[in-house]
């Protein structure tokens, strides 16, 4: 698609999801050949390191209490100044269950489940401060407009985007109401891949030349899953509906931290291959002959089941990048560093680092390294957090530093950049196959403020005064 028509399609949208807000106009370079969108206009605010005024109590709303969802709202309600507000989900039953398992002494949040749009009045409520979104990815961005819309930050699930447009529109949101919109991307907060920023950060890897990462997670039946997903299929159709890497963002999230992605480098351009479909295809027509109703999958075009992208730095690095939600293999998120003086890998677990061509550290060099870097969060809160858990404890920490942030007025560690940069590789990768492979350029998002933007802040000598309740 065109850099113009692009535009074009993006402001229908806009004036379609946020009817009655002013939207901002831009200037759309001519090139054809490109999807980078360059704005001009008021509207401009750098997002990175953005701090909010703070907020002692954190009043949330959660929108979607699905398989996801249902996790957020348990580990939210321990965390020490965070009150939950309001519930919204189409299914009812969800939200009052999510609800009766809250502490009530601390928590008595209004249910949102009259129809598809309740969600709406949530945001609209001035006694909430963020709304969290755990949806359908085609939900994200829409509701995440207009919960900024409503002076809201957002914590919005991965993917933030599924378009370039939508990409941008988150973006321009955020610049032009000054407010937070993160996207949740806990592998960032994944206790190896937190040691290997603090060494990255120390030198330890030396400059990084190439770093790899991967969503490699046999979900096969559970995408078929009619019990799953209550006979709401979202999850097949999008893997019906479209091609290339349909998650990129927990393998890229935490090589990019370690790479300074729009802090210092950033994404220039990226090629991208798949293979075709050899499972799902087979899966639905077999489903069909026993069950009717998975016949409109039967004669679908899945997406090719392995995915492998390349990107290139504006620094001169490479990142690559696969997706693999089919295949029987151990799950696997690859993140393999690899610099000038040294070299870290956590899949196949556990997690190994070398220095030299002679093999891995042993159990007690390993010892060694996580004693000298464990970063402060983990020291701090490492425990505590697998203890109330979330992928093993990752979640948690996410959900922590997130509050404590916003309670303290700092930024937050993922801004609307990263979400944008982390998600759109998504439409570029089928841009991509649609080329034969051919480059794509990535847009920069900072437009020129990477050169400039400082690094993600590791270190908590601000903050960490958030408590956990019991
Ligand atoms: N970061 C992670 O580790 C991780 C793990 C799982 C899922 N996810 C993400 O979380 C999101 C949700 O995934 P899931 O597996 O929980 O899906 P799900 O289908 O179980 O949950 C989605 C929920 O949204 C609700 N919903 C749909 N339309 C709505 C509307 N208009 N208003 C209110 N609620 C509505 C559904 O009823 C459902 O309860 C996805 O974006 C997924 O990619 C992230």
């Amino acid at each position: 698609m065109s850099t113009r028509r692009s535009f074009l399609k993006w402001s229908g949208l806009a004036g379609i999801t946020l009817a009655g807000s002013s939207m901002n106009t831009f200037a759309v370079t001519d090139a054809e050949d490109t999807r980078i969108i360059h704005k001009s206009g008021s509207s401009r605010f750098n997002m990175c390191n953005f701090s909010a005024p703070k907020i002692d109590n954190v009043g949330v709303g959660v929108i979607g209490i699905g398989n996801r969802g249902k996790g957020f709202v348990s580990r939210l309600g321990k965390i020490d100044g965070v009150t939950i507000k309001g519930l919204s989900d189409i299914k009812p039953l969800r939200a009052d269950e999510a609800k009766s398992k809250l502490d009530n002494k601390y928590h008595n949040p209004t249910l949102y489940t009259k129809n598809a749009e309740d969600w709406k009045k949530l945001c609209e409520r001035n006694d909430i401060d963020v709304i969290y979104i755990s949806t359908p990815w085609a939900l994200h961005t829409p509701m995440a407009l207009y919960a900024m819309e409503q002076g809201k930050h957002v914590c919005v699930e991965v993917p933030a985007a599924t378009t370039i447009e939508e990409a941008w529109q988150l973006v321009e949101t955020s610049e032009r109401t000054k407010k937070h919109c993160m996207m949740l991307e806990n592998c960032c907060y994944d206790f190896f891949e937190l040691l290997t920023l603090n060494m990255a950060r120390q030198g330890f890897f030396g400059e990084i030349i190439h770093t790899e990462g991967a969503y490699i997670h046999d979900l096969f039946e559970g995408n078929f899953s009619r019990k799953k997903y209550d006979s709401n299929m979202w999850r097949l159709n999008e893997n019906a509906s479209r091609n290339g890497n349909l998650y990129p963002t927990h393998g890229l999230g935490p090589v990019c931290q370690i790479m300074n992605i729009n802090r210092g480098d950033q994404f220039d351009y990226m090629v991208s291959m798949s293979s075709n479909d050899f499972m799902m295809g087979d899966k639905a027509k077999e489903l069909a002959v026993k069950d009717n109703f998975f016949a409109e999958f039967s004669n679908k075009s899945f997406r090719g089941n392995m995915n492998t992208s390349t990107i290139r730095t504006k620094n001169g690095k490479t990142i690559m990048l696969q997706h693999d939600v089919t295949s029987p293999r151990p799950y696997s998120r690859i993140h393999l560093i690899s610099g000038t003086k040294g070299v870290a890998q956590k899949y196949p677990l556990p997690g190994r680092i070398a220095t030299s061509h002679k093999g891995w550290f042993t159990e007690e060099e390993m010892k060694a390294v996580e004693e000298k870097y464990t970063p402060n969060i983990v020291k701090r809160m490492g425990e505590i957090a697998k203890s109330v858990g979330g992928h093993g404890g990752m979640d948690f920490l996410m959900d922590w530093r997130t509050i404590d942030c916003l309670r303290n007025g700092l930024p937050l560690d993922q801004d609307v950049y990263d979400a944008a940069a982390w998600s759109c590789i998504m439409p570029l990768s089928a841009e991509s196959l649609n080329k034969r492979s051919g480059s794509v350029d990535i847009p920069d998002f900072t437009r020129g403020n990477w050169k400039t933007n400082k690094p993600v802040d590791i270190l908590l000598e601000k903050g960490g005064n958030t408590k956990v309740r019991g």
